[in-house]
């Protein structure tokens, strides 16, 4: 296990280019692995999640070629259907995109059988929430926990479409509903309670899916897939996480005379909760560079100390942040005001129970916070102190972690940072190398 020792008091100035969007990213690969034909992959996320769905893959038959730093990655698909039974258990990591996923691809996969698991983290994770209306279709799942825990066993089925309402706005469900409607006869319409993330939508539409995407109908956001269209392989290209970006975001607005420019990253509407937030704060957050990518909108943002005004989030906007409420809680310390987070409860089913862990955390350095049951009560205009602080093994607490020592006075050791390495690999690389001391 590593530990990462930080200093407050100094500054950041540079540029960084975040590496590939996680969402994509394991997308793409698993589209590329039912498309007919080869697919190619530019900016694929070089980190832990997306290579467990790649491993995943490949035990099912499909050639995935080497996923390095800044190489292409090739997939050869095969098709629709073509999915082997696997000999071995598939490990899904700490990747919670890849269990969700798999669970939806796999269970229409006639005549074969499965077994998912994971690490520590995603073994406690509920999966009912996407095997129960996968039932719905006919799917037969099962697992510890009735069903809701990996390991989790699926016998493929033919599936029927239907009509799901999703009991959360969670782009992990919808997708694998979604991948399950591919194969299923008739139709299957997705209805979440608010829209998510729309990354699967928009690329298995570029893969030549079959699907319509209502998201201001009446009856809240709703997708439909209609099965029989054949998927080609495509060239995608992943641009960076706004998720990654995020850190360097807050950073840059926190720390002392910081100076960041953050290239490349993903500005699709249903990612960018972040960006209003820090409107919200009066942060002065440059958009340079606006483009499109392979079909999702592309910026580079620039950021620079300022002084920050508190926050108030909730509702719709939690599902187009939600991976973002660790890093703005810390954001909020620093802010004039008290900031409230509210409807954040699914915060408490990822990696960690990220409200409870960044509570408990943030306090070790000194900070006085409320936690609620569905998210926090944020006193603004705190100082830290440098603490040993300890990431539970959850990358988005690492990294949060590392803001916070870089303004708190004195010395942090953040335990177990090596989490980063699920979405940010060289997260540590590149601080180092934009600190100023
Ligand atoms: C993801 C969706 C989000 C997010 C996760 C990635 C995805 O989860 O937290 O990091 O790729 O679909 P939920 O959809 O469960 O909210």
């Amino acid at each position: 296990m590593g530990s990462s020792c930080l200093s407050g008091g100094g500054s950041l100035q540079g540029s960084v280019r975040v590496p590939g969007d996680k969402s994509i990213s394991h997308r793409s690969l698993l589209f590329g692995a039912i498309a007919s034909g080869t697919t190619t992959i530019e900016g694929l996320l070089p980190a832990e999640d997306p290579l467990s769905t790649a491993a995943c893959l490949r035990a099912m038959g499909v050639t995935v070629s080497a996923i390095e730093n800044a190489g292409i990655v090739q997939v050869e698909g095969v098709g629709l259907d073509g999915l082997q039974e696997p000999t071995q258990v598939l490990d899904c990591g700490n990747s919670g995109t890849t269990m969700r996923l798999m669970l939806g691809l796999l269970a229409g996969r006639n005549d074969r059988h499965f077994v998912l698991d994971g690490d520590g983290s995603l073994r406690r994770r509920p999966m009912a929430r996407v095997a129960k209306p996968l039932a719905e279709m006919g799917a037969l799942i099962s697992g510890r926990d009735g069903g809701n825990k990996a390991p989790l066993a699926i016998q493929g089925q033919k599936l029927q479409g239907t009509t799901i309402r999703t009991p959360v706005a969670s782009a992990q469900v919808k997708s694998a509903l979604l991948l399950a409607g591919l194969t299923a006869t008739g139709n299957t319409t997705v209805i979440e309670p608010a829209l998510s993330r729309d990354h699967s939508e928009r690329m298995l539409r570029a893969f030549g899916a079959d699907l319509i995407s209502q998201p201001k109908a009446s009856a809240g956001p709703t997708v439909i897939v209609q099965p029989g269209a054949t998927l080609k392989g495509q060239h995608v290209v992943v641009p960076g996480d706004i998720s990654s970006a995020a850190f360097w975001l807050v950073a840059g607005l926190v720390v002392p005379d910081a100076e960041l420019t953050i290239e490349n990253v993903g500005i699709n509407p249903t990612r960018t909760g972040i960006l209003e937030v820090l409107e919200q704060m009066a942060a002065p957050v440059e958009l340079l560079n606006q483009r499109d990518v392979a079909g999702e909108p592309v910026a580079d943002l620039k950021v620079r100390h300022s002084p920050l005004q508190a926050f108030e989030i909730s509702g719709d906007l939690i599902p187009r942040l939600v991976d973002e409420i660790p890093i703005l809680s810390v954001a909020a310390l620093c802010a004039e005001g008290t900031s409230v987070i509210r409807d954040a409860a699914e915060l408490r089913v990822k990696e960690t129970d990220r409200l409870a862990v960044m509570a408990r955390q943030l306090r070790a350095m000194g900070a006085e916070l409320e936690e609620t049951s569905d998210g926090m009560v944020i006193p603004g205009g705190q100082h830290l102190r440098g603490a040993e602080v300890d990431s539970e093994t959850d990358h988005r607490v690492a990294m949060s972690l590392a803001v916070a020592a870089l303004i708190a006075r004195g010395q942090s050791t953040i335990a177990r940072s090596e989490a980063a390495a699920v979405s940010y690999p060289s997260f540590w690389d590149e601080l180092a190398r934009l600190q100023r001391h």
